[in-house]
């Protein structure tokens, strides 16, 4: 078993530009995926999300999820991102700081998603149906770019890796020094789409580190998705003990999705 352990599972890698704009966040997110498909040509399959223009309606704590199975009563472009995000094995969100932060857009799907999955997998638990979210462990990395320096790029980076945890996933950062808690960088004060393109491409220094960390985290994430799947199914008998780890396990198992079929 442990020498097929390599060739069993195709990493599916979803990256989501969590900007409004085709522009520098949808720039580093190509880059760390056009790094880990050159690194694993064979294992990794992409795509790529953007937010655009449409908008995800915030949470209205409404509580429907909890007897709708764990879905969202809200009806708008949030499901086929959260059926995405749940087909994913690893995931790279790629967004602007916006006011120190992430875009309030970012900011409405990760809430709903937090909120609603907490009863999505409620038929493999024992028991009443509780607020539970069973180790999803998708490996989960965060670009973060803006216009000035020292605005926000780390604040970003630790609420998206705040995020991978609340979910019951594993934050990945790139390689040290570039990359320390994920990638990220600035405009130099441009407001333009493609400044980021440009500075590396003139040889900026800073630029150039930004899409040197987003190369490395894209790798990084993968092979961090890798290990993950196979340790599961290396462990699966003992795993399976655990309720926490059932829906995973299923997938391992089916190769399937966690999404409601
Ligand atoms: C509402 C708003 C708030 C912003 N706040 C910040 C900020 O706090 N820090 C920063 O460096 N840039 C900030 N910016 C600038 C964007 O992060 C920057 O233009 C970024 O490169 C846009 O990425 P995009 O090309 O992917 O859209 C803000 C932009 C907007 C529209």
């Amino acid at each position: 078993m442990e020498n097929n352990l390599e060739q069993d599972f195709e990493i599916k890698l979803l990256g989501i530009s969590g900007s409004p704009r085709k522009g520098n966040s949808l720039f580093l997110l190509e880059q760390a995926m056009e790094a880990a498909v050159k690194q694993y040509p064979k294992r990794v399959k992409t795509e790529i999300c953007t937010f655009g223009q449409t908008p995800f309606a915030p949470c209205d704590a409404c509580g429907a999820h909890k007897r709708l199975n764990g879905e969202c009563r809200i009806k708008d472009g949030f499901q086929d991102l959260r059926d995405k995000w749940l087909d994913a094995d690893a995931i790279i969100y790629s967004v602007p700081v916006y006011h120190m932060g992430i875009p309030g857009q970012v900011k409405c799907f990760i809430d709903r998603l937090g909120n609603s999955l907490g009863y999505y997998f409620s038929d493999f638990m024992p028991g009443d149906p509780v607020f539970h979210i069973p180790r999803l462990l998708k490996a989960i990395g965060s670009i973060t770019q803006g216009s000035h320096i020292f605005a926000g790029q780390e604040h970003a980076q630790a609420f998206l890796n705040t995020h991978a945890m609340i979910m019951r996933c594993i934050p990945v950062p790139g390689d040290l020094w570039e990359s320390y808690i994920g990638a990220g960088g600035w405009t130099e004060v441009s407001p333009k789409v493609s400044a980021l393109k440009t500075l590396a491409e003139e040889g900026k220094t800073d630029a150039q580190i930004a899409v040197r960390s987003a190369q490395s985290l894209g790798k990084r994430v993968v092979e961090m998705a890798m290990i993950i799947k196979s340790g599961l199914k290396a462990n699966n008998a003992l795993l399976k003990e655990q309720a926490s780890y059932l829906p995973l396990l299923a997938t391992i198992e089916k190769k399937g999705s966690l999404k409601h079929s």
